[in-house]
């Protein structure tokens, strides 16, 4: 008797020999992802109630032709492929997404949907996946928007003052520093495909800056959830300060 083809000893979709509740991880990404997308999805299309004093929400920033001299949707539409592009080709989010809707693979060991037809990310449209390291580039010029967005949002008609406006969209910054500082793109562009560092120009530096990276990189899941849930809690806080559903708490 020959041995079996490779193709018999393929699992069917969902087969497997764990034994834990493997799925159950699939459950907070949908509820929590799903429900981002959408909310973002409502209020990039709402085009209000995205301003209040010195606050901008980070869904709108930067805030392009307000006037609708030009652009007669909402501004948020303009910007909102830098941000998106970068989640959406994140390698973190890569993983979570394929598994918990795509369910390709659905985890570690478990029967895929297509295993004959299976080709990675090497053919289109997933191909375009590459495109990460060049919406790095794009989600640094956003931080820096966005930091002086945050430093804005101190400023009073013209004084200092700290509102709880003001310290969500500081804590929402910092998040997303730590998300962007952590990427598995960045670390490698500083440092991950050097392989003597004193052999390269401004190698001791490089090194530092490629130790802290890799220390932020092991937590990017972390930074990759918390700074999702900041945005969307500094666009959900500004828009109801706008709206006059609250009132912006100040402390100074
Ligand atoms: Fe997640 Fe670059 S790998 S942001």
């Amino acid at each position: 008797m020959g041995a079996p083809s490779v193709e018999s000893k393929l699992a069917q979709f969902g087969e497997t020999q764990r034994r834990d509740a493997w799925w159950v991880e699939l459950l907070p990404v949908v509820i929590l992802l799903g429900g981002f997308g959408l909310y973002a999805t409502l209020r990039a299309f709402e085009g209000r109630f995205y301003e209040w004093g010195p606050y901008l929400s980070p869904f709108y920033s930067p805030l392009i032709d307000q006037g609708h001299r030009w652009w007669k949707f909402s501004p948020a539409l303009l910007i909102l492929a830098g941000p998106l592009g970068f989640r959406t080709t994140c390698y973190y989010y890569r993983k979570a997404y394929y598994r918990a809707f795509f369910l390709d693979p659905a985890a570690c060991a478990v029967g895929e949907s297509r295993p004959h037809r299976y080709k990675g990310e090497t053919a289109f449209p997933l191909i375009l996946q590459n495109l990460h390291r060049y919406f790095l580039y794009v989600a640094l010029i956003f931080l820096v928007i966005l930091w002086y967005d945050a430093i804005c949002g101190f400023w009073f008609d013209g004084h200092f003052g700290v509102g709880l406006g003001s310290l969500v969209l500081l804590v929402n910054i910092v998040l997303l520093s730590f998300y962007t500082l952590s990427c598995h793109s960045l670390r490698h562009l500083v440092g991950g495909k050097v392989d003597c560092f004193s052999c390269v120009a401004f190698g001791g530096p490089r090194h530092t800056a490629w130790r802290g990276l890799s220390l932020l990189n092991e937590r990017h899941m972390l930074f990759a959830w918390l700074s999702l849930f900041s945005v969307g809690l500094s666009d959900l806080y500004i828009r109801m300060v706008a709206a006059g559903a609250i009132s912006d708490l100040r402390f100074l």
